[in-house]
């Protein structure tokens, strides 16, 4: 075990620069050779160290083994040593591999130390299986254009005892491999499973993780195999209010071989940590299952035959790509939460699935979920209450994607106080600072572009990363809160004739008055109107 924490290490500490981008392989092999010399020289005879099991461990000893495994949180296979996860910096574009610690978790704090005073995107998921089947952000499809990756400290949970990070998708962000080996083709049975996130999630296509086409187009039914998880509703019924985990088998998303739900108790699942699986045998059957990650088992929601009706299905024409946060055509416009992942070789066992669920729940996920109410701590929900006197029944909203105050009461409507509601998410481009999600537009951030404030949908680019982080402090006129630009540190969130701005205190903008300049950017944190 001594011999695997100096290869983590080595291989933690490999920092390239993006115009000498290496193939893997070649810096595996480089590393492998110097890790050879020194594990020579320390390696301490006895000082052995439990390897952890982990969901490939499992599904190998159940005869299906993962031909596909990918986390940024941990090691899902014992023998696995190498890094988990890739991220590149914004100020020199340079990379660096995130590795494991000891206990197989991820070293997080060497993601800190290499993005701090920058932001980090997450340039490669690592397979960890020794079929290198990595995932790079997806390029363009038939649907969606080429995909940012995920910024790399947005989704900080606690695993393992450590605080580690989770791949927190947005729209237009995304990951794929089409150049895959051992992944099911044709008609060959393959099982998979996903920790996702049941808070985080919305009804557009689509959140996969799974397999898919080789060349970003939806090629026709049953080129698809994946796991989905929201609430698009494709076949009637849907039961509840979702999300649901639903069967991706290209142009549907199943719940049952009719395509809608027959399961009148699937309502949906919003734990803040869920475990979907699904397994295909590629000519008759299907299965899909779903759980809390934190605790208990699986419950199975459909188990029958595939669709015959639309035909296609039956047997599948798989093609073998894996993608992640995206549709087979590379449909980029969900969202959602993605923790940890694997693929199989054949159909897995009931037994191995009830496993590798109850050595998830030992992970101990835990950590921030948009729950709480009413502080700034990341993943809070929160409303934000005007100060200046005119206005101390006013809101920070949005309405036709602009920025600005309404009254909001107990009797407002269900729409105006979804509005009016926040979820505190840690800064985007800044980590001590703070970014505000909307509340039912889940994915899109408040930003400010051209000093007004809009909700858009996060794009993952340094720009909108920067418009999107305030940086709070205590409110201006010695009243509440007040938020900087953290690309205009002279600017705060201002309301302004009820619209919402960065402004300056008498500035050359209207809206930079220096009358009520103080009230107007001093803010309450206020508990949530949509909790
Ligand atoms: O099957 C649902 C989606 O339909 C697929 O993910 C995508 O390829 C197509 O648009």
């Amino acid at each position: 075990m001594t011999r695997k924490l100096w290869r983590l290490d080595l291989r933690s500490a490999q920092i390239k620069t993006n115009g000498v981008d290496r193939s893997r392989r070649a810096l595996l092999a480089g590393a492998t050779i110097v890790t050879m010399a020194v594990s020579l020289l320390v390696v301490a005879p006895g000082t052995a160290t439990a390897a952890p099991t982990g969901p490939c461990d499992i599904y190998a000893s159940n005869g299906t083994p993962c031909v596909a495994a990918h986390s940024t949180i941990r090691s899902l296979l014992s023998t696995y040593n190498g890094p988990l996860y890739q991220v590149r910096r914004a100020s020199n574009n340079n990379t660096m591999n995130i590795g494991q610690l000891a206990d197989g978790f991820a070293n997080a704090a060497a993601q800190d130390s290499f993005c701090a005073n920058t932001t980090c995107v997450i340039t490669i998921i690592y397979d960890q299986t020794p079929r290198h089947n990595d995932l790079t952000p997806a390029p363009p499809g038939g649907v969606g254009g080429q995909d940012n990756p995920a910024p790399a400290d947005a989704l900080p949970v606690t695993a393992g005892g450590h605080t580690v990070y989770g791949i927190s998708v947005s729209g237009i962000m995304g990951y794929r491999d089409n150049s895959t080996s051992g992944i099911a083709t044709g008609s060959q049975p393959e099982g998979m499973y996903m920790v996702t996130s049941g808070t985080h999630f919305n009804n557009r296509c689509c959140f996969d993780y799974g397999n898919a086409e080789t060349n970003n187009l939806d090629n026709g039914n049953g080129h698809m195999d994946a796991i989905y998880f929201g609430t698009l509703c494709w076949f009637s019924p849907c039961n509840g209010a979702g999300p649901w985990v639903m069967a991706d088998l290209e142009n549907g998303l199943f719940q049952s071989n009719t395509g809608g739900s027959q399961n009148a108790g699937y309502t949906g699942n919003r734990n803040p940590y869920v475990t979907a699986t699904l397994k295909n045998n590629g000519t008759t059957t299907f299965a899909f299952k779903d759980g809390n990650a934190q605790s208990g088992g699986l419950s199975t929601r459909f188990n029958g035959g595939l669709p015959t009706s639309p035909a296609g299905y039956r047997p599948m024409h798989l093609e073998g790509a894996i993608i992640l946060g995206i549709g087979g055509d590379n449909s980029n416009t969900a969202i959602g939460s993605f923790f940890e992942g694997a693929m199989t070789q054949g159909y897995p066992t009931d037994a191995a699935e009830n496993s590798v669920q109850a050595n998830v729940v030992g992970v101990n996920y835990g950590g921030p979920s948009p729950v709480a109410g009413g502080t700034l701590n990341p993943g809070s929900t929160i409303s934000l209450r005007a100060t200046t006197a005119c206005c101390t029944t006013r809101y920070v909203r949005h309405q036709n994607n602009n920025g600005v105050t309404s009254v909001i009461t107990s009797t407002s409507s269900a729409a105006d106080k979804g509005d009016a509601t926040w979820i505190v998410r840690r800064g985007l481009a800044n980590n001590s600072c703070v970014s505000f999600e909307s509340r039912n537009f889940p994915g899109d951030f408040l930003r400010h572009q051209n000093f007004q404030l809009r909700r858009q949908p996060m794009d993952g680019s340094a720009l909108f990363r920067a418009d999107a982080t305030f940086c709070p402090q205590p409110g201006m006129s010695g009243q509440g809160t007040s938020f900087s630009a953290l690309n205009f540190p002279t600017r705060f969130i201002r309301h302004f004739n009820n619209n919402l701005y960065i402004a300056s205190n008498g500035g050359s903008n209207a809206f930079d008055s220096a009358n009520l300049w103080a009230a107007d950017v001093s803010w309450v944190v206020s508990s949530p109107w949509t909790p």
